[in-house]
Formats: structure tokens, C-alpha cells, sequence
């Protein structure tokens, strides 16, 4: 069966509400993007995505990926282009999570109180956004300490312009660098962190880019040094589940990926800063 024959059988199912070949397409959907074979993943999102999922009663992982929810930008392949699409729809506080005015206050209570996180340590924000949720971090830290990167060019932007028009922020001179496969000593050469945070990020990524990150940061985390990251999890499946709008792993893959690329993994789990927290360390 080739692509297009597939895709027009899902159609038909779709118009015809067939609700058991629906589980099918479930199933199979799936299983693509468990082989990475994203593209055709996409293309059966992209029939689906004008169906009102609540009133057909399509299943529950589809509308869980927002993927029948109409309106929601589609999964490109690429990361720049989804976080930089949903900015040009969204303020970028918006684009990069729910409204949720106190949450940046709960996170450094997190940093701070809870993993005692130190004025002069040396801070890495991975995919940090435009700081709606570390933006006192950077107040907290002593200067030089905040170091912030994403894959969003537009979502830097925004994080530059915060720290200009703040003096509290501005003076304590974090940097912010832009990559797109997490080559920390490259964009911030020479340093070694103390403290790695990742909010509302591995949420979003391929196993491919989980690797990527976690290999890169054990080359520039101190053997003392902590990586905080949050995850969706859903041990029911054999390795992840979902695309770039919201990705859900299976701990038990996440920890033995942990352990072959060098740290070791403890599951915190929810916290006050929301999502499933996980704890990896330099091993
Ligand atoms: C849901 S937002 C969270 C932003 C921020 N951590 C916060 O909590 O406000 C996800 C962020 O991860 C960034 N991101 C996604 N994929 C990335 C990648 N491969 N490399 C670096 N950053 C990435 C996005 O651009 C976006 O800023």
C-alpha cells in the first residue's frame, strides 16, 4: 500500500466515523513515530487535524497531541520553525507555555529553596524561552552566571529585550546563545556548569535530540553537577509517544539512555513547578 492509498483510507474512516478503524490509524500512528518515520506521521496528522475530536470520539493519544485540535500549527520537522511559528501567533509568554502569571515565582522557589541553588553558580538554561519562567533566576544569580539557549531565534530576541528594559536583570549580564542540536561547548566555549534546568523542554523533543542534549551536557557539567528536566510520562509505551506540540516518554527508556550517555536518573516527579520532574547526574 503506498502513502497516499493509506491516507485515503484514512479519510474515508474519517468521514464515515469509524470508530474502530480509528484505534487502527491510533495504533498505527504509533508505531511511525516509534520507527521515526515522521513524515508519513505527519501527513495522517494533517487529515486529522480539522476533526472535532470530542464530539467523534477519536482516540484519546490523537487528541492528546492537539493534532485533531484545528488551529494549532502543525509539527514542520524542524524545531526553529514550530517555536518561531507559534511566536508569530502568540506573545511569546504564551507561545512557550499556559498562562500562569505566578509559575516563574514557583520555579525559583523550586531552584532555590528546594535544590538549593547558589548565587554564584554557574547556571545553563537549556531551551530557555523568552525566561518566562527563570527570569528571577537571572535577577538571583551573580553576574556572568546565566547562560541561557534555545533554537528560537525570535524567542532569544524576546529573552534580549526582557533583560534590556529590566537594570535588575540587565546588570547582571546573562548571555544567551542560539543552537539547534544542544553543541553547548561550542556556543558557550570553556565553561563548566554547575546547574543544567530544562522547563517544558524534553516535552517537546525526539529521542533523537533527548541523546543529543543529554551527551552534549555531560561534556560541560561539573562532576559535582545537576541537570534538572521536566518530561511528560507514559510507561505504556515501549520508548515515547507524540510530536513537537507534546512528546511523552517512557522513564525506563529514559534512564537507560541516562546511562549510556553517562549520568544516572532519579524520578522526582510532580512538583511545584508542574510536569514530571526528572534528576540526572554526572555518573
Ligand atoms: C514550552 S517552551 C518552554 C520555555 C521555557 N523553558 C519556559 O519554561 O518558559 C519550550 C522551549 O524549548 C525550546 N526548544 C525546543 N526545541 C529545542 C531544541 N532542540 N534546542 C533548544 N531549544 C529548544 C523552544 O524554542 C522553547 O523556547
Amino acid at each position: 500500500m503506498n502513502d497516499q492509498t493509506l491516507l485515503n483510507i484514512i479519510a474515508a474512516a474519517l468521514e464515515g466515523r469509524h470508530i474502530d478503524l480509528l484505534k487502527e490509524v491510533e495504533k498505527f500512528y504509533v508505531e511511525l513515530r516509534e520507527n521515526g518515520e515522521h513524515e508519513l506521521a505527519c501527513l495522517i496528522a494533517e487529515k486529522l487535524k480539522n476533526i472535532n475530536c470530542k464530539q467523534t470520539g477519536i482516540p484519546e493519544v490523537l487528541i492528546h497531541e492537539g493534532i485533531t485540535d484545528a488551529g494549532m500549527p502543525l509539527h514542520s520537522g524542524n524545531y526553529a520553525d514550530y517555536w518561531d511559528q507559534l511566536t508569530d501567533i502568540l506573545p511569546p509568554d504564551e507561545a512557550t507555555g499556559q498562562k500562569q502569571p505566578e509559575m516563574h515565582i514557583k520555579q525559583f522557589e523550586f531552584l532555590v529553596n528546594e535544590c538549593k541553588l547558589k548565587t554564584d553558580e554557574l547556571f545553563l538554561d537549556i531551551g530557555c524561552g523568552s525566561l518566562r519562567g527563570t527570569r528571577l533566576i537571572v535577577s538571583y544569580l551573580n553576574r556572568g552566571c546565566f547562560h541561557g539557549m534555545d533554537v528560537s531565534k525570535k524567542l532569544l530576541a524576546y529573552a534580549r529585550q526582557r533583560v534590556a528594559e529590566n537594570p535588575e536583570m540587565a546588570e547582571k549580564e546573562p548571555k544567551f546563545a542560539h543552537d539547534d542540536r544542544f553543541r553547548f561547548s561550542k556556543i558557550f566555549p570553556g565553561i563548566a556548569y554547575n546547574f543544567a534546568f530544562a522547563k517544558s523542554v524534553m516535552t517537546h523533543l525526539f529521542p533523537e535530540s533527548i541523546w543529543d542534549c543529554l551527551v552534549q551536557l555531560r561534556r560541560v557539567i561539573k562532576p559535582e553537577g545537576v541537570f534538572y528536566s521536566t518530561i511528560f510520562k507514559d510507561n505504556k509505551v515501549n520508548v515515547y509517544r507524540g510530536d513537537t506540540r507534546k512528546t511523552w516518554y517512557n522513564t525506563e527508556w529514559l534512564k537507560e539512555t541516562a546511562e549510556l550517555s553517562g549520568w544516572s536518573l532519579d524520578e522526582i516527579g510532580e512538583t511545584r513547578v508542574g510536569q514530571y520532574m526528572c534528576l540526572f547526574r554526572p555518573i
